[in-house]
């Protein structure tokens, strides 16, 4: 789905994170909108191929996109990027999102999610860009006394990478209550996977995988033995855990949808909305469907349950249906089909291909072939 209202040719959104898996694909589906889209990113946790990728799949509109290399944590960094630019509105995904990884090591968890998102908030806030859109997860509902969970479910978090993302709605509740020009839009994610059906941007994780499709994903190319399945045992159809998974194609234009709520709805306060399909698939299904998708069987090992795991979450979508006019639209035989072409074309990631050197001097001759990208130094 396109949400195009015609409203935003010379429309200029900010996308933090824009480098990473969710973002890139957002960036894309922008471009394609007919926003001007400039990604701040650090790539901590991406690389500037990905970028690349998002211009030459944009086509004409790759001419739109600016990329800076830009750690939010540097507050005069981020000052820089708004004195060259005029910002409508911010999409904010940069940040740490491994769970484990924020129990052994808190505080860059604190410092990237809260520390980044303070500087960009006072800074948006200084230069009068008040609509912002910011990446929350369903971890922010904890383990649910009831599914489907709903937007008014209780908040309830289990361990610091959620305490940062209800740290971030908080805030952004008290300075959307004190100051109505804000509007802003938390999206809590439920299983986001896929990639976008080019086959050419996906999720690319550092090190061993901790969510269920890059796992499965590195099995199927060869570059791990075997999938291990936490716990069969659980009170569901098959014993193993069910979510809701969602193919990141569909969240990108979630937050197009979100985007037109924010300019069209003056009185929107701070309001959160679920983006999933609704719809439980448990470990089990999306397993026999991704090798269905990819002709090839996933060696398993049953092992205990994961800490901290529940048995089954997914969500209600009838607030994002009716406020945002958005609906999932693919299935998991969609996901597995786009998951199993970006991972056969690329087995490893984005890391096989050489980085080219930036051609500046192209770019300033007008030839946007190269991305426009600049390293903020302050
Ligand atoms: P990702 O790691 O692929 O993307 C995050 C991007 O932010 C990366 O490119 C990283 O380099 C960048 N980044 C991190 N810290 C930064 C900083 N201080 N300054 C600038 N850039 C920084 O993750 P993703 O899966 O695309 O997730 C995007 C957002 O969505 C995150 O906030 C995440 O917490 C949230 N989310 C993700 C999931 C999921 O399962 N993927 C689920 C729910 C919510
Ligand atoms: N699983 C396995 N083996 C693995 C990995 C996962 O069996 O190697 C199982 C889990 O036990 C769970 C299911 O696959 O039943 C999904 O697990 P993920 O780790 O992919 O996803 P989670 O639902 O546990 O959590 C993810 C993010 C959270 C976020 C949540 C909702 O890690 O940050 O989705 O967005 F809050």
């Amino acid at each position: 789905m396109t949400v195009n209202d015609g409203l935003h040719p010379e429309r200029c959104i900010l996308v933090t994170g824009g480098a990473g898996y969710i973002g890139s694909h957002t960036s894309l589906q922008l471009l394609l909108d007919g926003y001007k889209v400039v990604i701040m990113d650090n790539l901590i946790n991406s690389c500037e191929e990905a970028v690349r990728r998002v211009v030459d799949l944009a086509g004409k509109q790759g001419e739109n996109l600016l990329f800076y290399k830009v750690d939010l944590c540097n507050k005069a960094a981020v000052e820089a990027v708004f004195d060259l630019h005029q910002f409508d509105a911010v999409i904010h995904f940069a940040g740490l999102k491994a769970v484990g990884e924020s129990c052994a090591k808190p505080l860059p968890y604190y410092i990237n999610n809260i520390l980044g998102t303070l500087n960009l908030l006072d800074v948006m806030n200084t230069r009068n860009c008040k609509k912002f859109v910011f990446s929350s997860s369903a971890t922010v509902y904890g383990q649910p006394e009831s599914v489907p969970v709903t937007e008014e479910s209780r908040l309830y978090v289990l361990n610091p990478y959620g305490r940062t993302k209800l740290q971030v709605e908080e805030m952004m509740r008290d300075i959307t209550a004190a100051d109505p020009d804000w509007r802003t839009i938390v999206l809590r994610y439920f299983n986001p996977v896929g990639a976008h059906p080019s086959g050419r941007l996906g999720e690319d994780p550092q090190g061993i995988p901790n969510n269920l499709m890059p796992f499965v994903q590195q099995v199927a190319v060869g570059r791990r033995k075997e999938l291990t399945v936490f716990g069969n045992d659980y009170d569901t159809k098959d014993g193993t855990g069910v979510r809701d998974y969602i193919h990141v194609q569909d969240l990108a234009t979630g937050h197009s949808a979100a985007l037109h709520k924010l300019f069209t709805t003056p009185d929107i306060g701070c309001t959160a909305y679920n983006l999933g399909t609704g719809k439980g698939t448990s470990v089990l299904e999306i397993v026999a469907a991704f090798e269905k998708a990819a002709g090839l069987k996933i060696p398993l090992r049953i092992a205990d349950r994961r800490p901290g795991d529940c048995s089954v979450v997914f969500t209600a979508t009838d607030k994002a249906g009716k406020e945002l006019g958005w609906k999932a639209q693919n299935g998991i035989d969609e996901m597995c089909r786009d998951q199993w072409k970006w991972a056969s074309n690329n087995p490893n990631g984005y890391r096989p291909v050489q980085e080219q050197p930036i051609d500046l001097k192209a770019v300033a001759n007008g030839n946007h072939e190269a991305v426009m990208s600049k390293d903020i130094v302050v």
